[in-house]
């Protein structure tokens, strides 16, 4: 497909992986790892079509309830994914990212993700971004807390306080907002993902659960996209 202005930047709400298992009796890791062949079909259409950030939701602040066996359960099949992908990346230019309370995953988990970013961080095509123990508010919260700490010190006037100020204490600072926002398995619902970032994305809802959603599936959705008219506000 080629694409005179594909989105820059796509984040995605993968939703649904645990309806897809029990639909087929399974146990819900099994959607999940079903799921991160899904991811493997969006990479795939973001090089095909030039999107050069991909961002997804993989496990938010709020998942932790989740029964311990699901929550071991993805956390292993992360520390897997960037074990097996990191080579695969390097020979796509696939730059990996993470963002959220990264501190707060498991030691292993940490681990993995420090390496997949650092062995990746020369790639310049796309950029994969895994949002891990995320949560919008909290993103929010802690750029509070370092934007406070720096007008108390003294090294910032809160005049200088402005949107883009704000975007640079974001984790996802340097990276423009995203363009189209998809969430699947039919919810409308952004559940605390990317509040600040999402304020002018194009928004797409697929009734598809995660684990269905392919490769065809998003180039449609990004062709979608680039036959809408975008105002930003304004009139055209
Ligand atoms: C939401 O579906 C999905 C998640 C909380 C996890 C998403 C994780 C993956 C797709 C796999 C891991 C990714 C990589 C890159 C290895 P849900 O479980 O809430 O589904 P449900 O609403 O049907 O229960």
């Amino acid at each position: 497909m080629n694409l005179k202005s594909p989105p820059r930047h796509i984040a995605i709400v993968m939703d649904g992986n645990g309806r897809w298992a029990k639909e087929r009796g399974w146990i819900r890791i099994k959607g999940h790892e079903q799921g991160a062949q899904s991811v493997q079909e969006c990479l795939t259409a973001c090089l095909e079509v030039g999107v050069e950030y991909l961002t997804l939701y993989a496990f938010s602040s709020e998942n932790w309830k989740r029964p311990q066996l699901e929550v071991q359960g993805l956390m292993l099949l992360l520390e897997q994914y960037l074990g097996n992908k990191i080579e695969e990346m390097n020979r796509n230019g696939i730059r990996f990212s993470a963002i959220g309370r990264l501190e707060e995953l498991p030691r292993s988990v940490q681990q993995c993700l420090h390496k997949a970013i650092a062995a990746t961080a020369h790639n310049k095509k796309l950029t994969l971004t895994l949002a891990l123990n995320y949560g919008s508010r909290n993103e929010i919260v802690d750029a509070v807390k370092v934007i406070a700490q720096k007008v108390a010190h003294g090294t910032l006037d809160p005049k200088s306080i402005n949107e883009e100020l704000i975007s640079e204490h974001l984790y996802t600072a340097g990276m423009p907002d995203p363009d189209l926002f998809i969430r699947t398995s039919g919810e409308y619902r952004i559940s605390n993902f990317l509040l600040w970032q999402l304020s002018y994305s194009e928004i797409t809802i697929t009734p598809k659960l995660w684990p269905d959603f392919k490769k065809e599936d998003l180039l449609a959705a990004i062709e979608e996209y680039t036959s809408r008219e975008r105002r930003f506000g304004g009139v055209q």
